[in-house]
Parts: C-alpha cells; sequence; structure tokens
C-alpha cells in the first residue's frame, strides 16, 4: 500500500517534470487530423500518449464529438481516462487488449471510488486507421460522442472547453481485465493514477466531420 502510494506521488512528480512538450500538437500522417498531445507517466521513464481531435468552431457550453487516439507500452493492461479529471461522476474511457490483442474500449462511470459501471450516455467507435501495435507499443484511434459533456447528479450540465485546459485525469494497471473480450467485464483497481491539463484549443480540425465520415467508412 504504502509501494503503490509512493509510486503514485513519484508518478505525479515525474509527470509534472515532463510538461515541457505538454500539448504539442501532433499532425498524424495516419488519419490525417491534428491532435492536442500529452504524455503521461505511470512509472519511471515509461509513460502513455494521449490525443485529442476535436471539430473547429465549436460553441461553448455545447457538447461535441472528439477523436482520441492513445499510445500505449505493452506492459499495460488496462489505462483509462477520466474526462472532466477525476474518477468519480464523469465519462471514463476504458482500454485493454482482448485475446486476440486487439483493443477493446469499454465506456464506464463511477458513482465514487468503486467499481466503474457501462456508461451508456457515451459511445465509441474504434477507427482501423490510426489502431496498430508492435513490439514495444499498441495504439488506438476511436470516435467517442459523449466523452465532452455529460450530466451530474442533480440533473446538471457539464461541457469540457473547447477552447482552453481542460483537466483530465488517467488509471493505469498492470493487469487486464479477467473477461478481456467483454467490453463489460470487470477491471482490476489501478496500481497508478494521474492528472494533467490538457489544451483543447490546439485539437480544432476544420475538415473534422469529412476525416471522421471518411474513417468510419473504414478506409
Ligand atoms: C476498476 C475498479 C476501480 C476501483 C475499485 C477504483 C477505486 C479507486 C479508489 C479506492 C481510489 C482512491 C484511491 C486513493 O485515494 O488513494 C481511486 C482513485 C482514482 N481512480 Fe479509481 N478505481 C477503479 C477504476 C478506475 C478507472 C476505470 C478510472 C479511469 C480513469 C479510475 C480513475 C481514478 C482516479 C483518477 C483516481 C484519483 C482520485 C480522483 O481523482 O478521483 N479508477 N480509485
Ligand atoms: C511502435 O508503435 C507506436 C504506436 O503506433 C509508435 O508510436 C512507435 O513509434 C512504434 N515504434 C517503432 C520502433 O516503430
Amino acid at each position: 500500500m504504502l509501494w503503490t502510494l509512493w509510486f503514485g506521488l513519484l508518478a505525479a512528480l515525474l509527470s509534472r517534470t515532463v510538461t515541457a512538450q505538454a500539448n504539442a500538437i501532433y499532425r498524424d500522417p495516419d488519419t490525417g487530423l491534428v491532435f492536442s498531445s500529452n504524455y503521461v507517466l505511470y512509472r519511471v521513464n515509461q509513460g502513455i500518449t494521449y490525443r485529442v481531435a476535436i471539430p473547429a468552431n465549436v460553441q461553448t457550453y455545447t457538447s461535441y464529438d472528439a477523436v482520441i487516439q492513445a499510445v500505449i507500452p505493452n506492459d499495460v493492461g488496462w489505462a483509462g481516462i477520466a474526462w472532466a479529471g477525476s474518477m468519480p461522476r464523469n465519462p471514463l474511457t476504458v482500454a485493454w487488449r482482448n485475446s486476440q490483442n486487439q483493443p477493446v474500449l469499454s465506456s464506464r462511470w463511477a458513482g465514487g471510488h468503486i467499481t466503474p459501471q457501462a456508461y451508456n450516455n457515451a459511445q465509441y467507435t474504434l477507427f482501423r486507421t490510426g489502431t496498430k501495435s508492435n513490439g514495444t507499443h499498441w495504439q488506438y484511434t476511436a470516435l467517442c460522442k459523449g466523452c465532452t459533456s455529460w450530466t451530474t447528479d442533480t440533473g446538471a450540465s457539464r461541457f469540457l472547453s473547447p477552447r482552453g485546459g481542460n483537466r483530465m485525469a488517467f488509471a493505469y494497471s498492470p493487469n487486464r481485465p479477467s473477461s478481456p473480450n467483454s467490453p463489460t467485464s470487470t477491471i482490476p483497481i489501478h496500481d497508478v493514477h494521474g492528472y494533467w491539463q490538457h489544451d483543447f484549443s490546439g485539437a480544432a480540425n476544420q475538415d473534422f466531420d469529412a476525416i471522421v465520415e471518411r474513417l468510419a467508412s473504414g478506409v
């Protein structure tokens, strides 16, 4: 437990020291999208890259689609994103690989610091383009409808800013879920979690809809 705590602190500390490259603009040669990109360490010298692309000219305080791309070292069992920067009561994107080593995306919602349940208000489309792996990493690219806005317990609407920085969080486990072929599998608890500020202003794409349509058609 103490070790876990120390490890978490260390990861948090280290991720602060690499914020020099925070919110790098990444022009993805595979998909043609422009992403705002952040690298978050989950252990010494080992991190996950999270990238976000959104449409240009989105009104603030509206719901909008997002494409998420993650580059994940092969020793990661599952890795999750909390879109509003803490575990409870916001869309959680949890990813792992199935028995064929293909990425599985699981939409979750946690009522507290307890096992998250399936969440139907966010839907994912995994794109073949931008989803790949090699000897060191696996990568997924997916459209999320419902990740940038949600409803609180009291019925209020929450929206991520399409212009500025949004606090996001990640969690990591070295273990895969027990039924890796099922998106609703039980998930083992994380070893490490951390936070970063993701700048959505650098994530805007003029031709977002056309590109997403092409990616969704599998080309
Ligand atoms: C799978 C079952 C899960 C269990 C049982 C669980 C449980 C917990 C517990 C007990 C804490 C508090 C730890 C502490 O304060 O030191 C915590 C914190 C946290 N968890 Fe989870 N968790 C689970 C899954 C997830 C998932 C899928 C995410 C997705 C990103 C996540 C993100 C976080 C984050 C960011 C924190 C830090 C505290 C916060 O900002 O809310 N957890 N979790
Ligand atoms: C392995 O794949 C990842 C994810 O696509 C990529 O970022 C990395 O550059 C690749 N490494 C090599 C050596 O090709």
